[in-house]
């Protein structure tokens, strides 16, 4: 299913006038497709995207609650709005995502993705079955539309490619390997990518926020001391501005932290719970 909705509350110039207002550096992100646009974290950025005035084309599974969203955020000031309902984890359909964001959005400069599941650790570890369906969201799709998408601006020689991946696949953790590993294998997949486009002036940025208070965490001991999607959000929205840097750790401190984890000798490093 797909919808389209325009906001002509917002006229170009306001646009513009935002832009060379807009704090020093000029952005050249003004058409942006998100992969998984009902997950917490790209609902916080696409508001932050709705407030300068981008044409978004948000694809997630429910169309309900896509249409919620297309009405929100053309409320909160986003230029239009184009909606595309799909099981992103279904790669059949992934070439009828970039088709349809050719035909409405055709000149898209930035894409997120920001969809993944996190399945429980003991039931990966208990089911072949959930093991592979998490790896298969997590990576298998995900580098499969990422192939789609980075090949049509390697074509068109510009444009952003990003993707939320997570701290979590920076070490294979006891409690959360499984979901880690389909993460770091992400991330690997796209600093490979980052490589193989940037001689042709196209961007990929990997993002990799700590524990965040979304869906996904709120069962989690703690989850209220998570960082809050606005704040990830506002870095992501800032990196997607710069199309820099190449790995956004998001809070910053994670950055430093994962650095420190990364250090410590697998002799111990096998020995911790965590
Ligand atoms: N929250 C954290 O602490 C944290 C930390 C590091 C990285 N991340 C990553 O950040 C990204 C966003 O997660 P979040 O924290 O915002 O969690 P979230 O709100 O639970 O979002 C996950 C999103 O993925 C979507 N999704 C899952 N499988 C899909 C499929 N087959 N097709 C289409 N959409 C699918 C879900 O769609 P439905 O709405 O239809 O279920 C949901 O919108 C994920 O990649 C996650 O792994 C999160």
């Amino acid at each position: 299913m797909m919808t389209i909705a325009t906001n002509s509350t917002v006229p170009r110039t306001e646009v513009a006038a935002r832009e060379s207002a807009g704090n020093a550096i000029a952005t050249p992100m003004k058409k942006v497709v998100v992969l998984g646009a009902t997950s917490g974290i790209a609902l916080a950025v696409e508001r932050q995207l709705a407030h300068r005035g981008c044409e978004l084309l948000l694809v997630a599974r429910s169309p309900q609650r896509l249409a919620e969203l297309q009405a929100d955020l053309l409320i909160r000031g986003a230029k239009s709005v184009l909606t595309y309902a799909a099981d992103l984890a279904a790669i059949q359909h992934h070439a009828g995502i970039l088709d349809f964001a050719r035909r409405t959005l055709a000149d898209f400069d930035t894409v997120l993705l920001a969809y993944g599941s996190m399945h429980d650790q003991t039931d990966c570890e208990l089911s072949v079955d959930a093991l592979l369906e998490e790896l298969h969201v997590n990576f298998v799709s995900a580098t499969a539309i990422l192939t789609l998408f980075g090949a049509e601006l390697e074509r068109r020689r510009s444009g952003c490619l990003a993707v939320i991946t997570s701290i979590a696949g920076d070490r294979g953790r006891r409690a959360n390997y499984v979901y880690g590993s389909a993460k770091g294998g992400l991330s690997l997949f796209v600093q490979g990518l980052r490589s193989r486009l940037h001689p042709v002036g196209v961007s990929v940025i990997t993002i990799k926020p700590g524990p965040v208070q979304t869906p996904m965490t709120d069962h989690l001991a703690n989850s209220e001391r998570f960082a809050e999607p606005e704040q990830v959000a506002r870095d992501i929205v800032r990196a997607l501005e710069r199309r820099a840097p190449d790995v956004l750790y998001t809070p910053k401190v994670w950055r430093y932290v994962m650095a420190a984890v990364r250090h410590i000798p697998e002799g111990i490093f096998k020995r911790l719970s965590f």
